[in-house]
């Protein structure tokens, strides 16, 4: 065979190959590195920016597949854990800024929207927060301090250059009451209040967020919009709510979105997306933390594709985020960012979490950083709004 009979063949198989998956997909091209290829802060450019969490790997430009996709899809950063209390202010008189510093700085430099998380949680935060000298609980002023010294410092530090902060994490339980934390047990009800105060003296032009999961089931959303009416009646100045929707397949239902997206926009705060991920895995919180190397059976019923994800199963998750991204556009007007929780499946927490090891597959990017079907699906859902 000559050269040209050859590489008109191979032009030819990678053709119709694209044909293939364009037909599998229902839309354009996803090759990855493809100049054609658009970019998803360009396509939702005129509805909300498009956030990514990112890791210590991301922020210095170690990974070598993460950063091009961040640099190119995202104009908008929230840091998966470097900013958390734990990390950032892991004893009384230590704060650890050097990532934070980096984190910031790769912001600035990339032009994007940097966002801080979080400031006021009970997980992530050393056990020292909360105690005396003694191993007992300190009081509600000496908390009330430590909080106000930590906020002071972190936000302070990052004063005009952090735009947004999550101020408080996860505060209400599933049913809409108030989770029982420290914070809530030796402060009350005004830690969420004086936490927000902090953060304004800190820096009062930031945006300031109250952060949130499964809002999209009525009782907590209730609990959650009844707190934060609260908060407004009394002038706290806080200025969105962040919703995480962390995902599955299987719940949220489209209408149950819809409607936690419409509530939500109805408190005139900014409405953030803040951890997008779909779940494609089985839920596995009944066995929270448990070891799937040693139980074969299990792991065989809950790490169901270990050697990659079926194209059934594939093009479903392709329409789910379609229908996310459909809900997201009507409600645009109100939605500040929409923030995926990691860059390429290869960084997500569900394979940890709620035990371990799995492989999950709940981002637009691959294992290798291609997009996936989903990513066509998201923008073709921008195109036909
Ligand atoms: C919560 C937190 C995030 C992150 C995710 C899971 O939603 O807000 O910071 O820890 O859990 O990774």
């Amino acid at each position: 065979m000559n050269r040209i009979v050859l590489s008109s063949l191979c032009a030819g198989i990678v053709l119709a190959t694209l044909a293939m998956s364009s037909l599998l997909t229902g839309c354009a091209s996803h090759q990855s590195g493809s100049h054609t290829q658009p970019a998803l802060k360009d396509t939702f450019k005129h509805a909300f920016l498009v956030g990514v969490a990112i890791n210590e790997n991301q922020f210095t430009e170690k990974d070598a597949r993460g950063v091009p996709i961040i640099k190119t899809h995202f104009n908008s950063i929230s840091p998966e854990n470097i900013l958390k209390w734990e990390a950032v202010h892991p004893a009384p008189d230590k704060y650890n800024f050097e990532p934070a510093d980096r984190y910031v700085e790769f912001g600035e430099k990339n032009g994007m929207t940097i966002i801080g998380h979080c400031l006021v949680w009970h997980h992530q935060t050393p056990m020292w927060v909360f105690q005396d000298g003694k191993g007992g609980m300190v009081d509600r002023e000496t908390l009330l301090q430590r909080m106000s010294n930590h906020i002071h410092a972190v936000v302070g530090r990052y004063k005009g250059r952090i735009r947004a902060w999550d101020v408080v994490n996860e505060a209400i339980f599933d049913d809409g009451s108030w989770r029982q934390t420290p914070w809530f047990k030796i402060i009350g009800e005004d830690f969420i209040a004086k936490a927000f105060q902090f953060a304004h003296e800190a820096d009062p032009a930031a945006d300031l967020t109250y952060n949130e999961y499964m809002m999209e089931d009525e009782p907590k959303r209730k609990g959650v919009m009844a707190m934060i009416r609260n908060l407004q009646a009394q002038g706290v100045p806080i200025t969105g709510i962040g919703t995480q929707m962390h995902e599955r397949m299987d719940w949220p239902a489209i209408d149950a979105v819809d409607a936690h997206l419409r509530d939500l926009c109805s408190l005139g705060l900014k409405v953030m997306v803040t951890e997008l991920d779909v779940q494609v895995l089985p839920d596995a919180r009944a066995w929270r933390d448990l070891d799937l190397t040693t139980n074969a059976p299990l792991r065989a019923q809950l790490d169901l594709y270990p050697n990659g994800l079926p194209a059934s199963v594939q093009h479903a998750l392709a329409e789910r985020y379609a229908d996310l991204f459909r809900v997201f556009l009507k409600y645009a007007d109100k939605i500040d960012r929409v923030t995926f929780w990691g860059v390429t499946d290869a960084d997500t927490w569900l394979d940890y979490w709620p035990l371990h090891p799995r492989k999950d597959y709940p981002l637009l990017f691959d294992r290798q950083g291609k997009p996936k079907p989903a990513f066509d699906t998201v923008i073709h859902a921008r195109a036909a709004h």
